[in-house]
């Protein structure tokens, strides 16, 4: 057994899973699916819609698992859907067809697979598998996210050769038996205890705009990436998040509070009425650091002047402001910096209060605004230093969250 292969074995011995199989040419790999998975020794009950019953028969999955498998709702000798409900540990829909997305996504419960996603109230992974022109149908990617935003969790596709002949390649490509397997033992694995649980949080994301007259605005390049990504690690460690953003192109984050604002002093407001009594804000918001003193009513006119003057004031700190009045809430500040040099970042933590401040080199190709990786360095107030990344913005967010866990009280 390879080291990958005894780590998934550690996870997935013993656990109850229901295999449910959809009607495509791809049908045929959850025989090696159902293989693996009793390899390691999961016990594996298969349900098959009535299309993928006339790909694979039952009694294919029926000898490869020992346990009798379920097709038809409304067959007597078959095991209730309630009753695999509650065996059940987790679900693994392999291949899933776009028709059966849309049904899950829709909560229709018209056959056995998918009466029974409805009654399971565990962990449920999709492996997508289909025409890669399927797959790019905006009624398929409705689906998609409506399961994402369910908590339902999606493996693949891929991009490869695709199912019949002559069809060629393309990202629709079921993914690896052996890929899908890891990827469900990821997900089952326990996660380290977390001090967040049950806490209250607050992160700040995107940019904000500050109104110079009708239509023009300033501001700056701030997607909300990071602070997105911040935001669904701690919702995954079991917080309570809320979401102060700026105006941003990225749809929000599911299954977190999200309060949308506009101007720095906007965003204040809601901040501190939402920091009183929270264990933790992370201020991964790009706020202007200015704004106009007087904002035009109307829209400025040319009005063949050469120039224009535009007198502009601070905008409050607003996590400084926090930091002068600690009530014990843990504060994560963000210093994008243009260069390696993290004595500005320390003079922030110090003047602003913080517990830690998160150092980025926004000249740095793989770092900064508007990509989905970052490289940071992580200082805390006690003088702990921590270099990570490059890597994708959700993984540089959970070393944020486990450095921001040091200073949780118990
Ligand atoms: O001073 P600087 O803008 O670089 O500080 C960045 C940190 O302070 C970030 O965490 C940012 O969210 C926060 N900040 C704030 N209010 C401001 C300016 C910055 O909360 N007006």
């Amino acid at each position: 057994m390879s080291a990958a292969t005894a780590g998934q074995g550690a996870v997935l011995s013993g656990r109850r899973v229901v295999l449910g199989v959809g009607g495509s040419i791809a049908a045929y790999k959850a025989a090696s699916l159902a293989r693996l998975l009793v390899g390691v020794g999961a016990q594996v009950r298969v349900v098959l819609t009535g299309a993928a019953a006339r790909f694979v028969g039952p009694a294919l999955f029926a000898g490869l698992t020992g346990e009798p498998v379920a097709t038809d709702l409304f067959e007597p000798r078959t095991i209730d859907h309630i009753a695999l409900a509650r065996w059940a540990d987790a679900g693994l829909v392999a291949p899933a067809t776009a028709d059966l997305l849309a049904r899950a996504a829709l909560g229709l419960a018209d056959d056995y697979l998918t009466t029974w996603l409805l009654a399971f109230p565990g962990p449920v992974a999709f492996a997508p598998a289909m025409n890669h022109r399927m797959w790019e149908q905006p009624a398929v990617r409705r689906a998609v996210a409506t399961l994402r935003a369910d908590g339902r969790h999606l493996i693949g596709p891929v991009y490869g050769p695709l199912g019949a002949p002559g069809e060629g390649e393309g990202h629709g490509r079921l993914a690896e038996p052996e890929a899908i397997v890891a990827a469900l033992a990821s997900l089952l694995a326990p996660r380290a205890p977390t001090r967040f649980a049950g806490r209250r949080v607050v992160v700040t994301a995107g940019p904000t705009r500050e109104p110079l007259d009708a239509v023009r605005f300033l501001s700056n390049r701030s997607s909300g990436r990071m602070g997105f990504a911040l935001a669904e690690a701690l919702r995954d460690r079991g917080a309570a998040v809320t979401v102060v953003r700026g105006p941003v192109a990225l749809a929000d984050p599911p299954r977190v509070r999200v309060l949308g604002v506009e101007t720095a002093l906007e965003m204040r407001e809601a901040v501190r009425a939402e920091a009183t009594g929270a264990a933790a804000v992370f201020a991964a918001a790009a706020v202007s650091d200015w704004r106009a003193r007087a904002v035009a009513p109307g829209k400025w006119k040319r009005g063949g002047a050469a120039e224009r003057t535009i007198e502009l004031v601070a905008n409050p700190d607003i996590l400084a402001e926090l930091g002068r009045d600690p009530q014990g809430t843990v504060l994560v500040g963000f210093a994008a910096e243009a260069g390696g040099d993290l004595a500005e970042a320390r003079r922030k933590l110090d003047a602003k209060g913080l517990h830690l401040i998160v150092h980025n080199d926004v000249l740095h190709p793989d770092a900064g605004f508007e990509v989905e990786t970052n490289r940071v360095t992580i200082l805390h107030r006690d003088g702990a230093v921590a270099e990570v990344g490059p890597l994708h913005k959700r993984a540089v967010a959970e070393a944020i969250v486990d450095a921001a866990e040091r200073w949780l009280p118990e």
